[in-house]
């Protein structure tokens, strides 16, 4: 089962950067199936990694494009992206030092991010660049 949905409320109006999202959903639901398989050696902590080294590039990219066109609101974008990248590594460090983790609990908090972020930040940048 899929950890992570695609809801249409993600969409930021533009078909490549809905493309690029699916994309990154699909990559965490294929690495918590790599997870979650019986006698995996695919750990919590490569699953986190993994994604951590995902969203940052997808983050980067977007950072890359707002200093290039000087879009007005690049702060604070890249603010509610560091507060993501944050966020993530709060659950490493507390997987670390707990060894605690809950896939209800991560995808809560990661689908709450998707659909502020994607709806408020992402749908405003695109719709800006055209
Ligand atoms: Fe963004
Ligand atoms: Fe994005």
């Amino acid at each position: 089962m899929a950890l992570i949905e695609w809801k249409d409320e993600y969409s930021v109006g533009v078909p490549d950067v809905d493309h690029e999202h699916q994309e990154l959903i699909a990559l965490i639901n294929d690495l918590h199936d790599a997870m979650s398989r019986d006698n995996s050696d695919f750990t919590v902590m490569d699953f986190l990694g993994e994604i951590y080294a995902h969203v940052s590039a997808h983050f980067a990219l977007e950072e890359k494009i707002m200093r290039e066109r000087k879009y007005d609101q690049y702060a604070e974008h890249k603010a509610d992206h560091e507060a993501l990248l944050d966020e993530l590594r709060d659950i490493m460090d507390d997987y670390e030092e707990n060894a605690w983790f809950s896939d209800e609990e991560f995808a809560k908090a990661v689908e709450k991010w998707f659909s502020d972020h994607f709806r408020n930040r992402d749908a405003r940048l695109h719709k800006h660049l055209g």
